[in-house]
């Protein structure tokens, strides 16, 4: 089963009001868990590397290793750039054998993010690789300080952005945040519907792209927590309102740190109940099976795209 772009996964997900889950991988085991629990929600997915990914793992390797996912199970699988840089990064996934790739030129003013998009663009459709932008700063605690409104995605920029660069999808800013630490305690998360709303009029049919989509479990974190770790203050992204997203023109959904908090607390536990164990598989395997679960939830709580092949 080769890889697939994901032109065709985007277009069925905005008929069918769903998304594809895009998961943040770094190794194999990661992978294993991530395409363990689409395989058994008979779900496409999207498997990404971010630059730090390709740094640790190597594009050769994770290719490789997709490629193989992609055999073993066939499922859909995308694979993805996420936060490319700069051109070069690009290039570098596309000789490496990736899809879709993902151009973040949010922190450049308006005119340099179309020029800098507009030319991977036509660099990666040349390759027959996808393109996704970002429009928008993703909101979040910098500085304990929640981001303004102002840096929402505009709408009416969105349409122009979209209609100047010919990007395939595009990520906007409506309120999710990246990490671990979202929000400070005693915020109430909210999502923008009415900005999705209103880009979804104005640019019909055409798939939108959430950053920042991790729900951070309590449970999870508390299960950390119990067994030696020390995160404080972590906070998501309630699980109905990126249903709800999932159901409009968001296509995409990015998920990273639960992943991340999964495998850390099934990993802490092993540790904690069986300090003599020192066999990789015991612990490794376990980090597997619990993002293979948090996989299996997010299809169905989440996404929607349980028997969506
Ligand atoms: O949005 C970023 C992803 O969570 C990847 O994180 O750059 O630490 O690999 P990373
Ligand atoms: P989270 O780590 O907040 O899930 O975000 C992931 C992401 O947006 C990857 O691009
Ligand atoms: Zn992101």
């Amino acid at each position: 089963m080769p890889l697939v772009t994901t032109k065709e996964m985007f277009k069925k997900a905005y008929e069918g009001g769903y998304a594809i889950g895009a998961f943040n991988i770094n190794n194999l085991e990661i992978l294993q868990g991530v395409v363990k629990g689409a395989k058994a929600k008979n779900s496409p997915v999207i498997l990404q590397c971010s630059t730090g990914a390709l740094k640790y793992a190597g594009p050769k390797y994770l290719r490789a290793m997709v490629e193989a996912a992609a055999e073993e199970t066939g499922i859909d699988i995308a694979l993805h750039l996420d936060h490319g840089p700069d051109l070069d990064a690009v290039k570098l996934a596309i000789a490496s054998g990736f899809t879709s790739v993902m151009f973040d030129g949010s922190h450049y003013d308006f005119e340099e993010n179309i020029g800098k998009t507009k030319e991977v663009v036509e660099y990666a459709h040349a390759h027959g690789v996808v393109v996704e932008a970002e429009l928008g700063v993703l909101a979040g605690v910098e500085d304990d300080v929640v981001a303004a409104e102002h840096v929402y995605t505009d709408p009416d920029q969105a349409v122009e952005f979209v209609e100047r660069t010919g990007c395939d999808s595009l990520a906007i800013a409506i309120g999710t945040s990246h990490g671990a630490f979202k929000f400070p305690p005693d915020y109430e998360p909210q999502l923008r519907f009415d900005i999705l709303e209103e880009i979804q009029r104005k640019l019909p049919n055409f798939p939108i792209v959430l950053h920042g989509a991790s729900a951070v479990d309590p449970e999870t974190v508390e299960m950390c927590n119990k067994f030696g770790g020390n995160i404080a203050n972590a906070k998501g992204i309630p699980v109905e309102m990126l249903r709800k997203a999932a159901s409009m023109a968001v296509c995409k959904i990015n998920m990273d740190t639960d992943l991340r908090l999964a495998m850390t607390a099934a990993i802490r536990k092993v540790f904690a109940e069986n300090p003599a164990e020192f066999d990789p598989r015991k612990y490794l395997g376990a980090g597997r099976d619990a993002i293979q679960k948090v996989v299996e939830y997010k299809i169905e709580n989440v996404l929607g795209s349980a028997n969506r092949l």
